[in-house]
């Protein structure tokens, strides 16, 4: 695990009146970097709201917290629990809800039934969509119809069948130029953002530099506008995590150790201990 100093001097925790809009991440293109996270349900997202600009709850919580073995399996209506789950935790950071595989993809109106229904039913207040230049209509209908939309470029882990795994991307300058131009029509149709992951620094570099709106990288380059990983992976719940992924805390470990413990203790007889027990007054109890 990677060693981080604890309390590194930082300008955060910040201190916000009201969420956090798209126009505002938008604005921030080329500023400060743009802290996100993902979050998948209110006691995380309440730690995360004072730290982070952006929440994602990412349908990577389909591999994280259901155990599937990809995105492919999860549902709209997954996406609407944990939507609420984390308005419910946050605050003021900007929540963005992930639209699953087979939501969006089949034409623009089936993209604003799916994108409105998130948006009503969570409270949330944009939408991601991975998005090639096929998903420009898409993403100007919606866009043009009130739902701000972050999109998502590279490593799509939805076309995970088509790409051939989670292998990071653009390593032909054919496959680079492709992502280039797949941010630059999200960009053009209007996005608020655009995700660009697992591709090399040059391209994300390259990405940031010809796209209006702010990048948010995740295994991309320290250059983007923001930054953001699965913050389960980033606690360390994970034995195995991709390369561009550091570990701040070792999160396996001391939930091991802590089963580990308690098991022991109702084992010996020594949990509940006195400190844990009721005893009432009444003679009866
Ligand atoms: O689903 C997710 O968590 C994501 C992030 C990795 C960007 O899309």
């Amino acid at each position: 695990m990677s060693a981080q100093p604890k309390n590194k001097p930082h300008s955060r925790p910040v201190k916000r009146a009201r969420r956090i809009t798209a126009p505002q991440i938008t604005a921030r293109k080329g500023g400060d970097p743009i802290v996100c996270l993902t979050a998948y349900d209110a006691p995380t997202a309440e730690i995360l709201d004072e730290h982070v600009d952006l929440i994602l709850v990412g349908d990577s919580l389909g591999m994280v917290v259901h155990g599937l073995p990809s995105t492919v399996g999860v549902t709209l209506d997954m996406m609407i629990l944990h939507g609420k789950a984390v308005m419910r935790g946050s605050k003021t950071a900007m929540v963005v809800v992930d639209l699953p595989f087979g939501a969006y993809e089949a034409s623009k109106e089936q993209a604003f039934g799916a994108a409105s229904r998130v948006m009503m039913e969570t409270g949330c207040q944009a939408v991601k969509i991975e998005s090639g230049t096929y998903a420009a209509e898409t993403i100007e209908y919606l866009v043009t119809r009130g739902i701000p939309v972050m999109s998502h470029v590279g490593l799509r882990p939805q076309s995970m069948h088509v790409l051939g795994g989670f292998k990071a991307r653009g390593r032909t300058a054919e496959i680079a130029d492709e992502i280039l131009e797949n941010a630059k029509a999200a960009s053009d149709a209007g996005s608020f953002a655009v995700v660009v992951e697992g591709v090399s620094e040059k391209l994300a570099n390259r990405v940031t530099k010809a796209v209006s709106i702010p990048t948010i990288g995740i295994g991309a380059s320290a250059q983007c506008d923001g930054q953001i990983l699965v913050t389960p992976d980033m606690l360390g719940q994970f034995e195995r995590v991709p390369k561009f992924v550091k570990k701040y805390c070792d999160q396996l470990g001391a939930t091991r150790e802590a089963i580990a413990n308690y098991a022991a203790d109702v084992t010996d007889r020594s949990f509940p201990g006195e400190a844990n027990l009721y005893h009432f007054n009444k003679p009866s109890s």
